[in-house]
């Protein structure tokens, strides 16, 4: 493949301008992102993941009405303070490990007109440059020994090119997922790929290998993405400029080893707040139906 990684992956992109009409009333006043699994927002585990790969430069692209997602994130001197004051030293320290502060190099940046997360990653152009770049939808949560980013970030110094998380999907759900077309048989975890498809009907996938959010992409992407026209939902596509650019950089699916959880969706979060729940031995004694869930 071209351009093959030769230097460290050290920039993620999060988008997070999307208006999360599926968690409406909620999100109408709190953005999808900051949304909680128990105590923790849905932000702060993405932040977490892309930390424990060896990110250091985290580019949010997020929307002007969405301002509490940078509040959140920066460090609030002033607040722990307040907690240190009032002798609550655990909670201090717990904001004082999360938040970000210079050393993370933290960027935000507006999507002002919300035309797809194929604009919103190009927004991100201007701090990434000509570097290869983590991408990270914090509405898809995984969670398991290894963080996803991270282990496809390992992958990809092996395969260079654009490199994007996959899972097996059954046939009834696959409409709902950007699709790889695979270019010989799938490998364990990496299959070298000639495209993706977008949402395509049961009949017509071209595998069953759904792609989630996590990306590790070529910067080659921006060229297309500055052109790529609007596509699936009349917005502008990752997944068309990916499949667009395969050819000159390649193309590979990742399959990871964790669990994810759609949280931009009802279920999904109530199964992710039932998995944390029962890895922290919350409810253990107490097993409910529902936690059966989870196993
Ligand atoms: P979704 O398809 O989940 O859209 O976007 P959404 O608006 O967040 O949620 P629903 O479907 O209305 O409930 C996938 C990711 O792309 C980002 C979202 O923030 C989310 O992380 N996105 C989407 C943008 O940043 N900008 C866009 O224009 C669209």
């Amino acid at each position: 493949m071209a351009d093959m990684a030769t230097k460290r992956i050290r920039t993620a992109v999060f988008p997070v301008a999307g208006l999360g009409t599926r968690f409406l009333p909620a999100t109408k006043s709190t953005p999808k992102e900051l949304l909680p699994v128990l105590d923790t927002p849905l932000i702060q585990f993405a932040i977490d993941e892309a930390r424990a790969a060896g990110i250091d430069r985290m580019v949010f692209v997020s929307h002007p009405d969405k301002g509490s997602i940078e509040d959140y994130v920066r460090h609030d001197p002033e607040l722990c303070a307040h907690l240190r004051a009032a002798g609550k030293h655990d909670f201090a320290d717990k904001l004082d490990t999360l938040s970000l502060d210079e050393g993370d190099r933290a960027h935000f940046v507006m999507q002002t007109e919300r035309l797809g997360l194929g604009h919103a990653v190009l927004q991100a152009r201007p701090y990434v440059q000509e570097e290869a770049f983590a991408v990270i939808l914090p509405d898809d949560l995984i969670l398991g020994e290894k963080g996803c980013i991270g282990e496809m970030i390992e992958a990809h110094a092996r395969c260079g090119g654009h490199l994007v998380a996959t899972m097996e999907v059954d046939a009834d759900r696959i409409s709902k997922y950007g699709v790889l077309v695979p270019r010989g048989g799938q490998g364990e975890r990496l299959t070298h790929a000639t495209g993706m498809v977008e949402k395509p009907k049961a009949s017509e996938a071209p595998s069953n290998l759904g792609v989630v959010g996590r990306y590790v992409l070529d910067s080659a992407i921006f060229d297309q993405l500055a052109v790529q026209q609007s596509g699936h939902g009349n917005e502008i596509q990752l997944t068309d400029a990916i499949a667009a650019t395969t050819g000159a950089v390649g193309l590979a699916g990742y399959r990871f080893s964790g669990i994810r959880f759609d949280c931009g969706s009802q279920e999904g979060m109530l199964q992710a707040t039932l998995h944390v729940a029962n890895m922290r031995g919350l409810m253990a004694e107490r097993r409910t139906p529902a936690l059966a869930l989870v196993g």
